[in-house]
């Protein structure tokens, strides 16, 4: 369905009347504006596998979704069968993508309410599903606003923000991650001037972030990313803020390709970087950056995509990660809903996670 205001929508939400899925289709973006309702899980799988729904916060919201309505059109005589066939659509929906972590720890958040209602009646497991993906989208909202009031505190009214890829709106539900600050100081009169990442290959930043900033009557600049050392060199930058798709417990963050190189040029330029997730990215059972799966992503998306004609010969070898690992030592401060984590990080993250056991 075509739409008209792009404020009107959110990115991603369960449309109780339809029991569908419904996300605006970002691989239309900027130049059409459509919205998906998707009921059937192939569907589901294949919005997130090719990027009409992504970023990592979005991505678990759909899984939070997804998930019950698979669950709701599971044919089970008891409850063995039921749990059965919800693990496999579990982990057919996991299989969409490999690096956000936020996928497998909406979709586990899921199969406990499965296992804890274990008692209970299907239809009744199946309502408790329905509940707890409502509470995963509405916990994102927070969440971000949360981010967006830590991660505020960092920068004054009139500064310049670097930002690479998308971690905006789009990528959550409501304001997103790294962009968060950005839209609660564009409400407070902050005047903030943003740079966006152009991204390769994929333009998460000029189509997605300069479309949702630009939307929302802010200044932003588009550039490409072999641009942003010297934005930072010539004084325009003042933080630069980014999202995350799985951070490791000792603070490596594996976020889109080209996000170290951003944070190595700051490092350099004494700019301070800031990664904006919440703590459903922090993924504790992974150690390092070296133990985080990098998806990788077809050859086309560098050499045709985007062009009228291909830019580079036929048959050579392309390179195309879609995500790198960030040093932690390159990391100013890992800006969540509960503050702002410094190194080290592990500690950090540990006292985080106290509090937010309670
Ligand atoms: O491949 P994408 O577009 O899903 O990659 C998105 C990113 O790398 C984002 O920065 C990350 O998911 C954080 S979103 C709040």
């Amino acid at each position: 369905m075509q739409i008209t205001n792009f404020n009107d929508y959110d990115t991603v939400d369960l449309d109780e009347k339809k029991q569908a899925l419904a996300i605006i289709d970002q691989t239309k973006l900027p130049n059409e504006l459509e919205m998906l309702y998707l009921t059937d899980q192939k569907d589901i799988w294949e919005a997130i596998y090719h990027l009409k729904v992504r970023g990592a916060p979005a991505i678990g919201v759909t899984a939070g979704i997804g998930i019950y309505l698979a669950a709701k059109e599971i044919k089970a005589g008891n409850y063995d069968e039921f749990y059965a066939q919800f693990v496999k659509a579990k982990d057919y929906l996991n299989s969409s993508r490999p690096t956000a972590v936020n996928l497998s720890w909406a979709l586990k958040r899921q199969e406990g309410i499965v296992i804890a209602n274990k008692d209970k009646s299907i239809p009744e497991i199946v309502e408790a599903l329905h509940q707890e993906a409502i509470k995963i989208r509405d916990e994102d909202i927070a969440m971000c606003k949360a981010i967006g009031e830590n991660g505020l505190a960092l920068v004054k009214p009139g500064d310049g923000l670097l930002t690479h890829c998308n971690a905006g709106r789009l990528a959550t539900v409501k304001y997103g991650t790294a962009t968060a600050p950005m839209y609660l100081g564009h409400e407070r009169g902050y005047n903030f001037r943003i740079y966006s990442d152009e991204t390769r290959p994929l333009l998460q930043g000029a189509r997605l972030t300069c479309f949702e900033l630009s939307q929302a009557g802010m200044d932003v600049t588009v550039q490409c990313d072999n641009m942003s050392a010297t934005a930072m060199r010539n004084g325009w930058i003042d933080a630069v803020f980014v999202g995350a798709d799985r951070i490791a417990a000792n603070g490596d963050t594996a976020n889109k390709i080209g996000t170290s190189m951003v944070a190595l040029a700051a490092k350099r330029y004494n700019v301070p970087f800031y990664v904006c997730a919440p703590t459903s990215t922090i993924d504790m059972n992974t150690a390092s950056g070296k133990d985080i799966v990098i998806e990788q992503r077809k050859p086309e998306e560098v050499t045709e995509m985007w062009y009228e004609k291909r830019m580079a010969p036929e048959g050579i070898k392309v390179f195309n990660p879609a995500f790198d690992v960030t040093d932690n030592d390159l990391i100013t401060g890992i800006v969540t809903e509960y503050g702002v984590a410094r190194a080290p990080f592990k500690e950090a993250f540990e006292e985080m996670f106290r509090r937010k056991k309670g």
